[in-house]
């Protein structure tokens, strides 16, 4: 039987400006197995990196706040972890791999320092046995010459080679749980391919879970297990990969599905995105959030915000429209919505 690792029950992330309490995560929840590859997707500000960000408290600390939920890593809360706790926790525990390498390598020292260090912050060895296992560790990524790169300075490295660095620093730790947001966004596309196909050997190798934030739908299908899509601080529909694209329900996941170009497309060239922009963060929770854009809208869209609902095993949807007792067929617009 597959085993829980992570627990994430209604987290509300909340940031304190002084325009306005903006609801960025308001709600979430979802599970992650152990060894399970979870992919988040939603457009530009739909909360993908605050959820991330939330399950290691790594928030603004004057503005942001978790203000409701629960977090359990391994059944234990990662919200009332003291602060000691929580360096170790994010240090043995979890690995971050973000969008610029350069956000987690320090540019004034060199590869080999910085990695032997992190070895021995988190583990009973020697400088010397440190050195080795960075050596391997960067042999395993698949970077040339480790020895002499360990002498390299970030910035004499491409942007490729320094994601490589981090995945090899993850490795060294042997992580439950990897959190990538965007890992190689940053990359051109034959480097995209090379670093995404090295964390999913590795993540195979350790049975490591991941979670997995992406904007390319093509990265979900290939690598995720399951998808989480959000839009506006909420899940609007999670299931398996297989699921999501063989039967997506949600009017928003249609839309995102709708977007990925395709090379038959005839609209030469022009890329298709969904007419609209997301609400104001501040005046959500509502009504349905997507009920500005969305092209099945009603009246009752706008009365009450639509709850996650399990419309067949493991697939849940969030919509007035598609909740099991009413059904919606992708591109019949009823008279009413129109
Ligand atoms: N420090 C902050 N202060 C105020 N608002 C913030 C802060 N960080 C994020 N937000 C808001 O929270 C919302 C969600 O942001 P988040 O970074 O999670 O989006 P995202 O889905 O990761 O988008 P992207 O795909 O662009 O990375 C956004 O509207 C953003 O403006
Ligand atoms: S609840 Fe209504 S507005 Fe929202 S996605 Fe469903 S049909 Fe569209
Ligand atoms: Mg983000």
């Amino acid at each position: 039987m597959s085993e829980t690792l992570l627990r994430v029950s209604g987290l509300k992330t909340y940031f304190y400006t002084a325009s306005g309490v903006s609801k960025a995560v308001d709600g979430v929840s979802f599970e992650l197995n152990r060894g399970e590859v979870l992919g988040i997707v939603g457009e530009s500000g739909s909360g993908k990196s605050v959820t991330s960000n939330s399950l290691i408290r790594l928030l603004p600390p004057r503005t942001g706040r978790i203000v409701d939920g629960e977090i359990l890593f391994e059944g234990r809360n990662i919200l009332t972890m003291s602060h000691k706790e929580l360096l170790e926790f994010r240090g043995k525990e979890i690995a971050t791999i973000f969008q610029d390498p350069m956000t987690s390598l320090d540019p004034v020292f060199k590869i080999g320092k910085q990695m032997v260090e992190m070895i021995c912050a988190h583990q009973k060895v020697s400088k010397k046995e440190a050195r080795e296992m960075a050596i391997h560790a960067l042999k395993r990524v698949g970077i040339p010459e480790p020895e002499k790169r360990m002498e390299a300075y970030p910035y004499e490295l491409s942007g490729g080679m320094c994601q490589r660095v981090i995945i090899a620093m993850a490795v060294c730790c042997k992580p439950k749980f990897i959190i990538a947001d965007e890992p190689t966004t940053a990359l051109d596309v034959t480097v995209q391919a090379q670093v995404l196909d090295l964390l999913k050997d590795l993540q195979k190798e350790m049975n490591t879970s991941i979670l997995l934030i992406t904007h390319n739908l093509g990265v979900v299908w290939e690598m995720c297990d399951k998808v989480m899509v959000m839009y506006a601080g909420n899940t609007v529909e999670s299931a398996d990969t297989k699921t999501l694209y063989s039967n997506p329900l949600h009017p928003y996941t249609w839309g995102l599905l709708d977007s990925i170009p395709r090379l038959s497309d005839e609209t030469k060239g022009e890329l298709r995105t969904i007419p609209g922009t997301p609400p104001d963060l501040r005046l959500t929770g509502k009504c349905c959030n997507f009920y500005n854009r969305c092209p099945y809208v009603t009246d009752k869209c706008c009365e009450s915000v639509p709850p996650l609902v399990e419309v067949e095993p493991g697939h849940f949807v969030a919509c007035h429209r598609q909740n099991g007792e009413e059904r919606l067929v992708r591109g019949e617009v009823t008279h009413d919505a129109e």
